[in-house]
C-alpha cells in the first residue's frame, strides 16, 4: 500500500501534487470526490495546523477525519502497532500520523492496508514541505532560479525541505552551528537528488556565506517537540543563527520569509521580521489545507 511518509515517497509525484493543490484551492477541482471516505488523525504530540488542516481537508472533500489522541489509544497503553494498523484498516480509508518515533510510522505502515501519511515525526514533515513549496511557486510563479536558505536547528522541517527543493529544481543551503546538521542519510539522498536535477546543495556554519543570492529564508523552533530537555544548551548554541532585519539584508531583493509556525518570537526569528513585509507565514499555514487536500485526493480516492 502506497504511503507518504517521507518526501521520497512522492518523489516522482511531488510537481503533481503542488499543480493538483494548485487547482483545488482556485475551486477547479471535482467536488467532494472522498465522499464517504474516512481518515483516522493519530496524535502523540500536540498540533494545531496539522490537526485542523486535515480535518477540515477530509470535511471540504466530501468525508471525515476522526481524531484519535494516542493518550486516548489502547496503543497509547502498549497494543502493539501491527493490531492497531490492522483493526484501523478495517474501519478507514486512510491513517494520517504524528508520531514521536519515525520508525513507528514506518512500522504503522509496513502492517497497514490503507494509505498512511506521515503529519511530522522526529525525522521528516513532509506535508509541511509540500505546503511550503506551494507557497513559493505561488509568490514567484515558479521555481526557476529560486534558491532557498534554512537557518537554525537541522531538523526534521529542514530535513522535508533539503529533499524535496532539488525534486523541484531549487538550490538550497542550511546555515546551521556545528552539532547541529541535518540528518546524514537524508542528506546523501538530497545530494542524489540535487545532482539528478543540477541543483546544489550547501551546509555551512557561516550565515554570510549561506544566505548570499537567497530569496527565501526558512527558519523553525530551536526546541522542537522531544528536545524540551536540551532548551538552554539550544538557546545558547543557536542565538547567534536568529533571523532579524540585518540577515535579511543579506538575501535577494524581494526575498520572502518563511516559518513552519508554531514561532518563537525573540528566538528563531525576530518579531519585526515574522510580523513584517516580507513574511508569507500565514499563506503558509493555509497552504497547508489546499496541499493536504491534494494528498488526500492522491491517497485516498478509488
Ligand atoms: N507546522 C505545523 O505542523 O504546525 P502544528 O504543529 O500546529 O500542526
Ligand atoms: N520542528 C518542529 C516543527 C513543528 C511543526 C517540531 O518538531 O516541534
Amino acid at each position: 500500500m502506497d504511503s507518504l511518509l517521507s518526501v521520497c515517497d512522492i518523489k516522482e509525484e511531488v510537481s503533481y501534487i503542488i499543480d493538483l493543490a494548485i487547482k483545488i484551492k482556485a475551486g477547479e477541482a471535482e467536488d467532494k470526490p472522498l465522499k464517504g471516505k474516512t481518515l483516522a488523525m493519530i496524535f502523540q504530540k500536540s498540533s494545531t495546523r496539522t490537526r485542523v488542516s486535515f480535518d477540515v481537508g477530509m470535511y471540504q472533500l466530501g468525508g471525515r477525519g476522526i481524531f484519535l489522541s494516542s493518550n486516548d489509544l489502547q496503543m497509547g497503553r502498549g497494543e502493539p502497532i501491527l493490531d492497531t494498523a490492522k483493526v484501523l484498516s478495517r474501519f478507514v480509508d486512510g491513517i494520517m500520523i504524528r508520531a514521536i518515533e519515525h520508525r513507528d510510522v514506518v512500522e504503522l505502515a509496513k502492517y497497514s492496508e490503507v494509505p498512511v501519511i506521515s503529519g511530522l515525526t522526529n525525522l521528516e514533515h513532509p506535508c509541511q514541505a509540500l505546503a511550503d513549496m506551494l507557497t513559493i511557486k505561488e509568490h514567484f510563479g515558479s521555481f526557476e532560479n529560486k534558491k532557498i536558505c534554512f537557518v537554525g536547528d537541522g531538523n526534521n522541517v529542514c530535513n522535508s525541505l533539503l529533499l524535496i527543493a532539488p525534486l523541484l529544481g531549487m538550490d538550497m543551503s542550511v546555515a546551521c552551528p556545528k552539532g547541529y546538521e541535518p540528518d546524514e542519510d537524508i542528506l546523501k539522498i538530497a545530494n542524489e537528488y540535487a545532482n539528478e536535477n543540477n541543483t546544489e546543495i550547501t551546509i555551512s556554519d557561516d550565515i554570510d556565506v549561506v544566505l548570499s543570492n537567497v530569496d527565501v529564508v526558512y527558519t523553525d523552533v530551536w526546541v522542537s517537540m522531544g528536545d524540551e530537555a536540551e532548551k538552554a544548551q539550544r538557546e545558547k548554541d543557536l542565538a547567534p543563527y536568529q533571523v532579524n532585519q540585518q540577515l535579511m539584508d543579506i538575501a535577494n531583493e524581494g526575498a520572502i520569509f518563511m516559518h513552519c509556525l508554531p514561532a518563537v518570537r525573540g528566538q528563531e526569528v525576530s518579531a519585526d521580521v515574522i510580523d513584517g513585509s516580507q513574511s508569507v507565514i500565514y499563506d503558509q499555514a493555509e497552504n497547508r489545507l489546499h496541499a493536504q487536500k491534494a494528498v488526500l485526493y492522491h491517497y485516498l480516492k478509488d
